[in-house]
């Protein structure tokens, strides 16, 4: 099977794309309103682009032509915190993926704790074991619908002790972190090795 994009409808690019680009981890994203609502929900289009400072993108597809509340709220409130997924916390984290009003709080919705962030006003998820504050870096719109392209500095880490190996560093094996397939489905890592790089 080939594909030539510029001869396959949309609908049919977009289902093979989600079911190639994997596994994807899930950016679970809270953010603020500029009225003070709080906001929640994930995105997989995610990931690290350098260390230096910690920045990482999110695809942000639009919504009937509008900006999703994610993309609006950091248009405007210039903040977020990025949760990591697991296992436990699945069906929430895709609950809190509902297309409400950006009048209404996710959190309350889904049953998930808050708790204050420090460098960030949007509030953070209690229940989750790897937190990170951010601040929108750059917006840049990608693609022909155009899609937001958001660039997000990250300026603090919280990490649960409890997930720490003996070496103090997150021990992913304590966390069992979620990874997006496909279409409905996730997976977990059941198994990790090493393998060494040359030189
Ligand atoms: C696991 C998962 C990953 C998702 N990834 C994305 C994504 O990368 N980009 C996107 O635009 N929507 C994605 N969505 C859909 C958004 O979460 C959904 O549109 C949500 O309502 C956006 O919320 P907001 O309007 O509060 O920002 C994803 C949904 C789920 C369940």
């Amino acid at each position: 099977m080939e594909i030539k994009i510029a001869n396959t409808e949309l609908k049919e690019i977009t289902s093979i794309f989600y079911r190639i680009l994997i596994p994807r981890p899930i950016a679970w994203v809270s953010t603020i309103s500029k009225e003070g609502i709080d906001n929640l929900a994930p995105f997989s289009f995610y990931g690290g682009v350098t260390a230096n400072p910690p920045i990482v993108s999110l695809g942000i597809g639009k919504r009937k032509g509008k900006h999703k509340d994610t993309a609006q709220n950091l248009l405007d409130t210039k903040e977020c915190v990025i949760h990591l997924t697991n296992v436990e916390l699945s069906e929430k984290m895709v609950m809190t993926s509902a297309d409400l009003p950006p009048e209404e709080d996710e959190f309350e919705m889904a049953g998930i704790s808050k708790l204050r962030s420090t460098d960030v006003k949007p509030s953070r998820i209690k229940e989750a074991h790897i937190a990170m504050e951010g601040k929108l870096y750059r917006h840049i719109e990608v693609g022909n619908t155009p899609g937001d392209m958001i660039l997000v500095e990250i300026v603090r880490i919280h990490i649960d002790d409890s997930i720490l190996d003996e070496n103090g560093k997150p021990d992913v094996s304590k966390i069992d972190p979620l990874a997006r397939l496909g279409g409905r489905k996730y997976a977990s890592l059941n198994e990790a090795w090493d393998i060494i790089r040359p030189n």
